[in-house]
């Protein structure tokens, strides 16, 4: 979608479609029901009430030049906020997509009401319209012309500042971006998205980003040791890759920050194989790993002051006569023995090593680790907040700030020591799973071992990953869970 600005007045613009932010109980307020003779018929026949979700689609008769008009209703003013213009356009980018008008100008002045900062209120509506209207066409062969696209968003405003304009819209662009692009990955099919594809994606990056990228195949994962790793690989001969993307390695005097993303491209659960029912959704098992690679994308286009390393360690989760077995005892990259109860649990057995790599060789003023990791996060807290755990305050503070002003809710969930308590092994140092009670809870202490006291938040993505009807800015699929709440993290280090 092309993005661009126009310092014009309503009235003098020329388009097909325009859309117009509406507040509730606008009847009463004449800013928006004086706006135009045909909006404000519809809104005192009291036909447009001007919620949240509220649409309807006008003719203007020569009211305005624009040939159609979208009355979107943006709530309630005293809450009028960057999340409440995303949703409600997020809702109106596909009633637009659909009209198949391909150019769609949006009146920013309505949606921003000097209540919302003009660069925030861009940001939100090129979130919201880019977000909202995605979808993946890429495995479609058939009727492809029945799908519609909006090619042209041009934002107006009589008064708004050209520079603040292009600020807004740019990094709006290159956050929504990222969001689509880990969708398009996190909801790709496991034959089409190995850890061969994850890892060229990060050697594009090299080339057309600057971003420093390193990859571990088999033989060298194994020379280095990260052998909780190569546990779970061995059970399959889709290639693992343990994949190291840096920005900002060049910068000094920078921060650095490091981020770590579970990329499962398939977890059957191996030889604790999983219920045949449902199995193909753990074609998303690398979501984790797409926030990384689509954040890092992000990072390098905003070219952020700061040192950003992500690292995605990247396999297939099969049975097979060369599998990992329940029993088994991995000793981990750090020195630290496991003991595999279930080879279900393969996250935390990529992520351990993943951690320790990243914990000792970068010596990161933070890590945070993105993981589908428990289905138990899916009973505790549903679809609609990520679920996180952290050992240090610092780090929840910046995610707590950043789920403000991205609108992500994350909400901390417990990492009390009294848990390790089921990880108590009779053979080795830990058990790496500790039964169904708490059992994100309990993941989250697995992995606190690894981080060499690193300040850390794990974010189980497992329940917010996707969701299966159309709601708001994100269509039916992968949310794309995490990457705006983090962006935000490392824009306002
Ligand atoms: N990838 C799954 C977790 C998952 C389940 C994510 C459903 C999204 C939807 C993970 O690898 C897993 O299998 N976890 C087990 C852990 C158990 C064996 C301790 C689980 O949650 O059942
Ligand atoms: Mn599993
Ligand atoms: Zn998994």
């Amino acid at each position: 979608m092309n993005v661009n600005f126009q310092k014009i007045n309503l009235n003098g613009f020329e388009t097909p479609l325009v859309l117009i932010g509406v507040l509730e109980a606008a009847k009463e307020d004449p800013s928006t029901s004086g706006l135009i003779e045909v909006a404000k018929e519809v809104i005192e026949k009291g036909d447009f009430h001007g919620k949240i979700g509220d649409l309807s689609l006008l003719y203007s008769q020569g009211d305005i030049r624009a040939e159609r008009i979208l009355l979107v209703g943006i709530g309630n003013k005293d809450k009028l906020s960057p999340e409440s213009i995303r949703k409600a356009v997020g809702i109106a980018s596909r009633t637009a997509r659909d009209l198949d008008v391909k150019k769609v100008s949006i009146f920013l002045d309505s949606f921003s009401r000097d209540v919302v900062e003009v660069t925030e209120a861009t940001e939100a509506l090129v979130q919201g319209m880019m977000m909202g209207s995605f979808q993946n066409l890429a495995y479609r062969t058939k009727n492809l012309e029945k799908y519609k696209h909006i090619e042209e968003l041009t934002i107006i405003s009589p008064d708004a500042d050209n520079i603040v304009m292009k600020q807004g819209i740019e990094s709006g662009k290159i956050i929504a971006e990222a969001v689509n692009f880990c969708r398009e990955l996190a909801w790709g099919p496991a034959n089409y998205i190995t850890p061969t594809k994850l890892a060229n994606e990060a050697i594009r990056f090299e080339k057309e980003l600057g971003i420093k990228t390193t990859i571990f195949d088999r033989e060298k994962a194994e020379e280095i040791g990260l052998t909780s790793f190569l546990a779970v690989a061995r059970g399959t001969k889709e290639p693992p890759k343990f994949i190291i993307m840096e920005h900002g390695a060049d910068k000094e005097g920078v921060d650095t920050v490091a981020l770590i993303g579970k990329a499962i491209t398939f977890d059957s659960g191996g030889i604790s194989i999983k219920p045949s029912q449902g199995m193909e959704r753990m074609k998303a098992d690398m979501t984790g790993g797409a926030v990384v690679i689509a954040v890092m994308e992000a990072v390098a286009k905003l070219d952020l002051d700061l040192h950003v390393v992500g690292i995605v360690p990247a396999t297939d989760n099969m049975p097979s006569g060369t599998a990992y077995h329940p029993g088994d005892i991995i000793t981990s990259y750090s020195g630290i023995t496991i003991e595999v109860i279930s080879t279900d649990a393969e996250g935390r057995m990529v992520l351990n090593d993943a951690l320790t790599y990243a914990a000792k060789h970068y010596k990161p003023k933070a890590m945070f680790d993105f993981a589908t990791l428990t289905g138990a996060m899916m009973i505790a807290l549903g679809e609609h907040a990520i679920g996180y755990f952290s050992n240090h305050d610092f780090v929840v503070d910046k995610l707590e700030e950043a789920s403000e002003t991205s609108g992500e809710r994350v909400w901390r969930m417990p990492l009390w020591e009294v848990y390790d308590e089921q990880l108590k092994s009779d053979v080795a140092d830990f058990k790496h799973t500790g039964g169904r009670p708490a059992g994100s809870i309990t993941a989250a202490r697995f992995l606190s071992q690894f981080t060499l006291d690193v300040p850390w938040a794990h974010l189980d993505i497992a329940g917010a990953m996707e969701q299966s009807s159309d709601k708001y800015y994100n269509p039916k699929g992968s949310k794309g869970p995490g990457v705006r709440v983090i962006l935000d993290v490392l824009r306002n280090w």
